[in-house]
């Protein structure tokens, strides 16, 4: 009988773990405002598109993303209010679709992870590549 019971208490703990597991990983279950990369991206490779940005442009996170209260150290990177957030999605389209239709050597690939054509590959590390002598 007493074992039964340890058994039970012992079955409540493991729930209560698993809940506590499950609601920590709440957040990254939420629904993103992604308009262009694929809604099931992984954090990493959301990630990694990012940090590629920030070094073709040459800039920091900021440049696209905005502060929250004016602090450069909290950006919000849900909020479209950014204009050059809108500005690199349509760059984004551009890109995919230039992979897309002249360059999917790999199909087993989603169009919007082939990097043949990246944004450095204009860019070089300028946010204005037009203006680039
Ligand atoms: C050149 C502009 C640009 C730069 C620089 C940039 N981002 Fe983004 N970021 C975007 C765009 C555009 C989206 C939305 C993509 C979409 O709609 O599919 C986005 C989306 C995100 C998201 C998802 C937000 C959500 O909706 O939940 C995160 C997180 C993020 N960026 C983090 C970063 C971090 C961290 C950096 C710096 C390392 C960074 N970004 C630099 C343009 C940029
Ligand atoms: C085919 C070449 C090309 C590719 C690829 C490209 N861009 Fe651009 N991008 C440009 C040109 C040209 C401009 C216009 C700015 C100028 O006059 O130099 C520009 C402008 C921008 C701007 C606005 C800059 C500003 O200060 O107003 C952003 C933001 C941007 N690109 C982000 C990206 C991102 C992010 C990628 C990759 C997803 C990308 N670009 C890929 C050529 C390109």
């Amino acid at each position: 009988m007493v074992r039964k019971q340890q058994f039970i208490a012992f079955g409540f703990i493991i729930s209560f773990v698993a809940l506590g597991v499950a609601a920590m990983r709440m957040p990254q279950n939420q629904p993103r405002n992604l308009k262009v990369l694929p809604q099931d991206i992984s954090d990493k490779a959301l990630d990694s598109f990012m940090h590629s940005y920030n070094k073709a442009l040459g800039v920091k996170c900021d440049f696209c993303h905005v502060a929250i209260n004016n602090m450069p150290d909290s950006l919000n990177y849900a909020s479209d209010v950014n204009p050059k957030k809108e500005q690199a999605r349509k760059m984004m389209r551009l890109t995919i679709q230039l992979n897309k239709e002249y360059f999917y050597f790999d199909s087993t690939k989603r169009p919007e992870y082939l990097n043949v054509v990246v944004c450095i590959t204009c860019h070089r590390g300028d946010p204005m590549p037009a203006d680039l002598k």
